[in-house]
């Protein structure tokens, strides 16, 4: 155990987690305070769900907007029912299929949540994390555990305990390391509160999965389409740097656009950050003005860029990156989620004819 600013960080074994860290941060959650810890997507800062009060040390402690609701975590179906009011047959099939993992139901919500937690909707956002740490706190605290991504808001999701300390250590009681998440990416937000499903937010199960079993689903929702998914509307994962998003199904366009851009900043004598996947990183590292030049590359298929994607982000604005140019992925499996989290990031995405468009899509 070490302190940090009068934060407890506890290193906790992710595959066989000790009774005793379990319990001690338990007793932290019944008696009111927040706990970070980690689940497959990224780490969680949790509460006690059904204390409307300590749901409310959440929102200040990471500077939240008060009307974007919390998502209740449980540690099965069953303990979901008491808290929600009708669960429509696909749902319960997505959730047998799907849990414990990184699916998020929305459903009609029973009176017992607190507005806390729901921002006063009557809809409730539950899912069961896939992370023995994560299941091993909901056992023992023995309540449902509210709990957004660990950050500090506007700043990219934590996916490791380092992440948690630097953005929220001395505001909070503990941290669990339980060493980097896995998925990378938050959950999937799924919308079953009403006739149809619809995605609500990309993230850790993928479209074709869910598709497979609930068949071809409708667009997804919009910034526009308030207030069915209130988190849409705040800008999100914003680094500190200036993000170019480069797009386009032609590498070669990419890999040309994404140099032209690097030489024109460098020559402007500004720090600049690449974020390429593995297959293209050589095709940058022979630019000039190496000491003002950070490439990183997110690693090789849709998994691997996920789970490196906000690693790399906060990365770069430690390096004080002032222009980060990043390449567009494919949008299969979690390319989807990825390219989702960027166009949120994005202040510009560049297409081909010039085309560029106004980029922080959700704010
Ligand atoms: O993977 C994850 O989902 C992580 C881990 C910690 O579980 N959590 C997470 O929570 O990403 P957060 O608060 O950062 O994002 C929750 C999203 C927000 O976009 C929020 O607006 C949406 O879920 N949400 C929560 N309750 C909702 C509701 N009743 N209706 C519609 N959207 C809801
Ligand atoms: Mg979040």
């Amino acid at each position: 155990m070490r302190l940090v600013r009068g934060t407890e960080v506890l290193p906790v074994d992710p595959m066989a987690p000790d009774r005793f860290s379990l319990e001690r941060a338990a007793e932290v959650i019944r008696g009111g305070g927040l706990v970070a810890f980690p689940t497959e997507t990224v780490y969680g800062l949790g509460a006690n769900g059904l204390d409307g009060e300590a749901v409310r040390r959440i929102f200040q402690a990471k500077g939240r907007p008060a009307d974007n609701p919390l998502i209740l975590h449980f540690d099965a179906l069953e303990a979901v029912l008491p808290l929600v009011r009708e669960v429509p047959d696909w749902a319960r099939e997505l959730a047998r299929r799907f849990w414990p993992g990184p699916l998020t139901l929305v459903l009609k919500g029973a009176r017992l949540v607190p507005a806390a937690v729901t921002a006063g909707l009557d809809t409730v956002a539950v899912r069961v994390p896939d992370n023995a740490i994560a299941l091993g706190l909901i056992r023992a605290a023995g309540v449902p555990i509210a709990a957004p991504s660990a950050n500090l808001s506007g700043k990219p999701s934590p996916t490791t305990a380092e992440h948690v300390v630097a953005d929220l250590a001395g505001r909070i009681e503990m941290i669990l390391d339980g060493g980097p998440t896995g998925i990378g990416v938050e959950s999937t937000v799924l919308d079953a509160s009403g006739d149809r499903p619809r995605i609500l937010r990309p993230g850790g199960v993928s479209r074709e999965a869910l598709e497979e079993v609930l068949g071809p689903l409708d667009e997804p929702v919009t910034a526009s389409d308030r207030p069915r998914s209130p988190g849409m509307k705040y800008a999100h994962y914003s680094p500190d740097a200036a993000l170019y998003l480069v797009e386009h199904p032609n590498r070669d366009w990419v890999a040309r656009t994404v140099r032209e851009l690097a030489r024109r900043f460098l020559a402007e004598g500004r720090r600049v950050g690449i974020i390429v996947g593995a297959e293209h990183v050589d095709a940058y590292l022979a630019l000039a003005g190496p000491d003002r030049l950070t490439v990183m590359s997110l690693g090789r298929g849709d998994r691997e860029v996920a789970a490196n994607l906000f690693a790399a982000l906060r990365a770069m604005d430690e390096r004080g990156v002032e222009v980060l140019i990043c390449e567009g992925y494919p949008e299969t499996g979690l390319g989807y989620a990825v390219m989702n989290r960027l166009r949120k990031a994005a202040d510009r995405i560049v297409k081909p004819d010039g085309a560029d468009l106004e980029g922080k899509g959700g704010s």
